[in-house]
């Protein structure tokens, strides 16, 4: 273990038959957020281990967005802290995540519009790591443009791009503050099977390039294909933590958010027909 990194957590056992001796890259504990008097995340704790894909599910209005703005600093707790890579974040912005680690797609895209794309992707590397030089970040632009499959569209304004260019934008946008851990919500929510196939290849390149990604998503196949261990939200609370097998064959789960759908996981990824 290097320094600085957190141990695996002693608390409650985990449901989960997965290994818990790797690094912790990002530790909630208790994590909390009340709007008014409704707890939309209430006593939230997990980990996101080194080089994991972790998959947040849960019925609308669960709180996993809610559950992503405490990690990325949109908001600030209100009981409960956080850790990234050993270090207390609790009361650090996004800004300061970002430095530290943290990298972020949102569930609605908010790309500068009027930019391009290379552009879009240029500010991210300027935003993610204070003292980044304009070429530097110009080149990283350039490479991760590549990657995500958008060079031939690196000059056009980024409010012409598909639903699908968008996302790979934002991944793209993201990846270029050069995260140690990757939070994506909802990235393959109106995509085509096809796509999402692409989307999910995309996701599995970050990993192996030694990101962790937590990522919010309704559909159960990419979920299944995706995750090599789930967290299951509702009502604020972590209702479940395992492998896909392990929460899909949960009654609580079951019965919470994915009902009684005979063919569950059983089939390839069709985005749109097969949200839970
Ligand atoms: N800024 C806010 N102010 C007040 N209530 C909020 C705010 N953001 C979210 N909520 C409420 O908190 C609860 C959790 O919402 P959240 O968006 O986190 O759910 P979600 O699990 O991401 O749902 P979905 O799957 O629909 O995206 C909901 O009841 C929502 O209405
Ligand atoms: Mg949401």
């Amino acid at each position: 273990m290097s320094a600085g990194m957190l141990p695996a957590p002693t608390g409650p056992a985990s449901t989960s038959s997965l290994p818990t001796d790797r690094q912790v890259v990002l530790r909630a504990e208790g994590l909390s957020k009340c709007f008014g008097g409704l707890k939309a995340v209430n006593d939230v704790s997990f980990s996101v281990y080194a080089g994991e894909i972790l998959a947040v599910i849960g019925p609308n209005g669960a709180g996993k967005t809610t559950l992503l703005n405490l990690l990325s600093g949109v908001h600030r707790p209100s009981a409960g802290r956080l850790s990234l890579l050993g270090r207390d974040v609790t009361q650090s912005g996004m800004e300061a995540r970002c430095h530290a680690g943290l990298g972020r797609a949102f569930q609605i895209v908010r790309p500068f519009g009027e930019m391009t794309v290379r552009e879009n992707v240029t500010v991210g590397a300027l935003f993610g790591k204070p003292g980044m030089r304009l070429p530097q970040a110009r080149e990283l632009a350039h490479s991760l443009l590549e990657r995500t499959g958008l060079s031939a569209h690196a000059e056009r304004p980024a409010h012409e791009l598909t639903l699908l260019q968008d996302k790979r934008m934002e991944v793209a946008r993201a990846l270029a503050t050069q995260p140690q851990v990757l939070l994506l919500d909802e990235v393959m929510a109106g995509l085509r099977p096809a796509e999402a196939q692409e989307a999910m290849a995309l996701v599995r390149s970050v990993r192996e390039s030694g990101v962790s990604v937590l990522f919010i998503e309704h559909i159960m196949p990419v979920v299944r294909d995706l995750a090599d261990r789930v967290v299951v939200m509702d009502q604020g609370q972590v209702m479940a933590e395992g492998t896909y097998r392990e929460v899909t064959a949960n009654p609580l789960v079951v019965a919470a958010y994915l009902g009684s759908e005979p063919e569950l996981g059983s089939g390839p990824v069709e985005a749109g027909q097969v949200r839970a």
